[in-house]
């Protein structure tokens, strides 16, 4: 799996489903209304920003915002929605790149810290949040929890998710640390239609040593975006670190 293809011209285009799924009201509602509070008076960075699905509704809620993006043509798609005086981007890895400005707020949402596939790469990106930062400015992670309790000895898949059209597998290999997702999508038909994409899955705890490497403390870490609790059973979190006042 190439992760230079995996963000291509293809995925890009079939990315944004709007109204449904991560596009759907319900999704983006409170995720747009909590960072739009997080951000207070001051301006956000989103890593990884890709199509613009949180990007463009945040912005128009009046919070400046700029993204980092690795795939071209994602940020084509998004310049379908959204000009370079609106929300500029730089074209780059979020791990190392660096944005022009100061923000109060910089978010890395949809799981997608996992696509840095090393842990020095995820504690890199950590590092490169705290570099964009006011002081007292925070780093928000939307993340999912490894379902590893799933995963008896001798077993190396999941099933996490199956709909009518939709099967989700994950295959693990637990020494790297390493989850691939396939996303298998069917008509009834005999064809399906593959997405595959590589991680490095997190758990909770080595997220937060990571944030604290790169001088954070956990704030506050929720199971959703309108503050549900995060319990045990939680399969995803929203994670909010931040930066001391002073530094
Ligand atoms: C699941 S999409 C999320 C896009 C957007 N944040 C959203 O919530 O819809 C993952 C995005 O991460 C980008 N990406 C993956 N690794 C990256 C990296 N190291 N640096 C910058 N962008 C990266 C991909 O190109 C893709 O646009």
């Amino acid at each position: 799996m190439q992760k230079g293809n995996l963000w291509g011209a293809d995925v890009a285009r079939r990315y944004d489903t709007p109204g449904s799924g991560m596009f759907a009201p319900e999704v983006l509602g409170p995720t747009v209304d909590r960072l739009a509070e997080l951000a207070g008076e001051g301006a956000a960075l989103e890593f990884a920003i890709g199509t613009g699905r949180v990007a463009v509704p945040l912005a128009g809620r009046g919070v400046p915002v700029a993204g980092i993006e690795m795939s071209e043509p994602m940020i084509e798609q998004l310049r379908t929605k959204a000009d370079e005086a609106t929300i500029p981007v730089v074209v780059g890895d979020m791990a190392t790149t660096v944005a022009p400005g100061k923000f109060s707020l910089v978010y890395l949402v949809y799981n997608t810290i996992s696509n840095l596939l090393t842990q020095a790469g995820q504690v890199e990106c950590f590092r490169n949040a705290a570099r964009h930062l006011e002081p007292g400015g925070r780093f928000v992670v939307e993340l999912w929890v490894p379902e590893l309790r799933k995963l008896p000895p001798g077993q190396a898949a999941t099933v996490w998710q199956y709909d009518p059209g939709y099967i989700g597998l994950d295959t693990y290999d637990v020494l790297r640390q390493h989850v691939v997702s396939h996303h298998f999508r069917f008509d009834e038909t005999e064809q399906a239609q593959l997405f595959r994409s590589p991680h490095r899955y997190i758990w909770p705890a080595e997220l937060d040593l990571m944030a604290q490497l790169a001088g954070f403390d956990l704030e506050a870490r929720h199971a959703d975006w309108a503050g549900a609790a995060f319990t045990a059973e939680s399969r995803s979190h929203v994670s909010v670190y931040r930066l001391p006042a002073a530094r």
